[in-house]
């Protein structure tokens, strides 16, 4: 069986058919499996890398042999550096002519115990697992106002909700997120109401964030045995009170809501 055959659409026409989904750090590991999952559901995918080029090429090839259909378009950029945020979004736009879907998802982990943390260690993983997400968020966040929908989702982690020895850094970009999530929901609901926009196509525009536990890489993608999905979710026009929170400790966790009002939860992908 295809990857592909594997990764069936849960809805007869893909539930993201007809977007476009940038994907930061899209090229392996838990990205590279949230763009085959957004592939899958008939989005195009747009894959941010840093440094890897020839992984990434690997994996462009292995799209475009999974999803023939897809449009599947690769972008460069450091994540840490605000100029590259911006122009990665405008790239994208160009590319693709609109950008629907924004999953903060690039991240990286330089881990030391607080004594031993330099400057550097401290700076590098808040700048690209925090400061990356606002400066990317902010142009996307623009582009989506204007079209009055679009959808944002931070992939946290649950070390952001518990903290870690050894990951003082980490813990705090990925506990930043939150609030990050939440501020940029509530100026998206206000702004989208005093400009008395209407809700874009139907779906609205949301920021959320996703909060896995440790995703092990197997061969075909992460596994996703240990996940766990805390979602914070706002919604334009809001449905009942803000923000609504919940968790979902679906085994497999899913997209499966990404194309409705709001996403609910995500999946990997993986086995
Ligand atoms: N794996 C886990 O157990 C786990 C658990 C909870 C949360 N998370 C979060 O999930 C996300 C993905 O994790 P992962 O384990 O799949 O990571 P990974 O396999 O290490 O992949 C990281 C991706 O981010 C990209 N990246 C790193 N630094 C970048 C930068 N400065 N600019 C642009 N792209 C950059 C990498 O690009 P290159 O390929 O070019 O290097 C790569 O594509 C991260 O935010 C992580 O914190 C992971």
């Amino acid at each position: 069986m295809t990857l592909a055959q594997e990764l069936r659409p849960e809805h007869e026409h893909g539930l993201v058919r007809g977007r476009v989904a940038l994907v930061t750090g899209g090229t392996r590991g838990i990205g590279a499996a949230i763009c085959r999952r957004l592939a899958a559901e008939g989005a195009s995918i747009a894959a941010g890398f840093r440094r890897q080029e020839e992984q990434a090429q690997k994996f462009l090839a292995s799209m475009t042999a999974d999803f023939p259909d897809a449009r599947i378009t690769l972008h460069e950029g450091n994540i840490g550096s605000a100029d590259d945020c911006r122009r990665v979004v405008r790239e994208v736009i160009q590319q693709h002519g609109s950008l629907d879907i924004l999953v903060n998802n690039a991240g990286i982990t330089i881990d030391r115990t607080v004594a031993k943390m330099t400057d550097e260690d401290w700076q590098k993983v808040i700048a690209v697992n925090l400061s990356g997400a606002f400066f990317i968020a902010q142009s996307a966040l623009d582009h989506m106002l204007k079209r009055g929908t679009g959808r944002i989702i931070s992939v946290s982690s649950v070390i952001g909700e518990t903290g870690n020895i050894g990951q003082a850094n980490y813990a705090a970009s990925k506990s930043g997120l939150f609030g990050l999530t939440k501020s940029l929901a509530r100026e998206a609901v206000f702004q989208l109401q005093r400009a008395d926009r209407p809700v874009g196509d139907g779906v609205g525009l949301t920021v959320n964030a996703v909060t896995p536990g440790f995703t092990s890489q197997v061969k075909s993608g992460p596994s996703t045995a240990a996940w766990t999905c805390e979602e914070m979710s706002y919604e334009h026009p809001p449905r009942g009170p803000c923000p609504v929170r919940g968790t979902d400790r679906d085994r497999q966790v899913r997209w499966r809501s990404v194309e409705r009002a709001s996403v609910r939860s995500c999946r990997p992908g993986g086995p």
